[in-house]
């Protein structure tokens, strides 16, 4: 029988953590590599909230919430494993955090590079929309595109 849960990152998390981000697309291309991990994951990205999806047992996925961006909190970074993508488990780690973030705001902000079809197709499907591109953000010729999920306006008229 398969299980699924999500949990808070602990700091024993992180070997497992590295390795799933280290040689994943599309960080390879963006320039990220393992000793940018180490240095993120020392042994927790600091004054954010980190989230694991375990699938039977073993560290599936990994999302970072910054909160308060604009007037909501932002997705630093969603990443699956490997050879956990396209089991649900991005789509339920997001879920999860949508939980929690729209408790206490009405927006969650996220970016994808404009090459990263599957993951600009992942973000639609869960109801993001796609507010504009940032020429040349991370590398030459590409661009990031900043992504919203609201629960409506921030503020009642
Ligand atoms: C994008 C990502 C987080 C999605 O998580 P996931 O667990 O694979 O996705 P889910 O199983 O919950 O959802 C599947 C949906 O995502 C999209 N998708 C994800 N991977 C895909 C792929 N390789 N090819 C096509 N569509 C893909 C599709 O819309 C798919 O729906 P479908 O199966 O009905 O076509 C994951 O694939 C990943 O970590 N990718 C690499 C890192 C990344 O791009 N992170 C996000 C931007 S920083």
């Amino acid at each position: 029988m398969t299980t699924s849960a999500i949990r808070t990152m602990v700091p024993d998390d992180r070997t497992a953590v590295i390795r799933l981000l280290s040689d994943s697309e599309p960080w390879n291309r963006l320039g990220y590599g393992a000793d940018d991990w180490s240095r993120i994951f020392c042994p927790l990205p600091q004054g954010r909230d980190c989230y694991i999806a375990e699938r039977d047992g073993q560290v599936a996925g990994v999302a970072i919430v910054k909160q308060k961006f604009l007037l909501g909190d932002y997705l630093e970074l969603l990443g699956v494993a490997v050879w956990a993508r396209q089991k649900g488990i991005g789509g339920q780690l997001l879920t999860h955090i949508e939980s929690l973030v729209f408790q206490r705001t009405k927006n969650l902000f996220a970016c994808v590079s404009d090459f990263n079809e599957p993951a600009r197709a992942f973000y639609k499907k869960q109801g993001y929309l796609e507010i504009g591109p940032m020429p040349n953000f991370l590398i030459p010729g590409s661009a990031e595109i900043l992504l919203r999920k609201t629960a409506g306006p921030a503020r009642k008229s």
